[in-house]
């Protein structure tokens, strides 16, 4: 049983693909996250940026972890940007259960250059301490994997020294 666990949304799936790697790397439980609304297409595109930008939540589908999120050594939250902001179904979470988070992580992923790092911040808002780690990744980039992959040593890192 891991003490280290990957929550995320991802509606086009490369926050997945990030946070299966990173999972992967550090031995760590993954769960997805969803509020259950119909996502697809320009008409969930148009949805899901509404969404964000009017900072609305929607309570999540049930979703099951090995331990309760306490008792976690370290949680990760990744999320897609939406019109600059986290996504939703991610505000929906640390809103509902992020001050059960007691050490934090993000995985931010993006298409365009901007890093979107004030992000970090918004999402402490709602988490029971402020993040440790962070990284802001854009798929295909050419940083893409040396990021990642600082992001993963700095996490072993940090798990070493507790
Ligand atoms: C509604 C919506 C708004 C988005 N807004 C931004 C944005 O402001 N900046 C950006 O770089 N990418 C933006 N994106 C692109 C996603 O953040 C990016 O493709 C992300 O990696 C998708 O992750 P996913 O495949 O896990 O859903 C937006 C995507 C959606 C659906």
């Amino acid at each position: 049983m891991s003490d280290v666990l990957c929550l995320y949304y991802s509606r086009t799936g490369k926050t997945k693909e990030a946070m299966e790697s990173i999972a992967e790397a550090l031995g760590a439980e993954i769960v997805a996250v969803t509020d259950g609304m119909d996502r697809s297409g320009f008409k969930g595109y148009m949805r899901s940026g509404m969404d964000a930008m009017r900072k609305g939540t929607r309570n999540l589908e049930p979703f099951t972890t090995e331990k309760d999120l306490e008792d976690y050594r370290l949680v990760i939250v990744g999320t897609p940007i939406w019109a600059g902001r986290m996504s939703s179904p991610i505000r929906g979470l640390l809103k509902r259960r992020g001050l059960e988070m007691t050490r934090v992580a993000y995985v931010v992923t993006r298409d365009s250059d901007t890093r979107y790092e004030d992000i970090y911040r918004q999402m402490d808002q709602y988490t029971a301490s402020p993040h440790t780690h962070a990284v802001s990744l854009r798929m295909s980039s050419v940083g893409y994997d040396f990021w990642r992959d600082r992001f993963i040593q700095d996490v072993k890192h940090e798990l070493e020294q507790l």
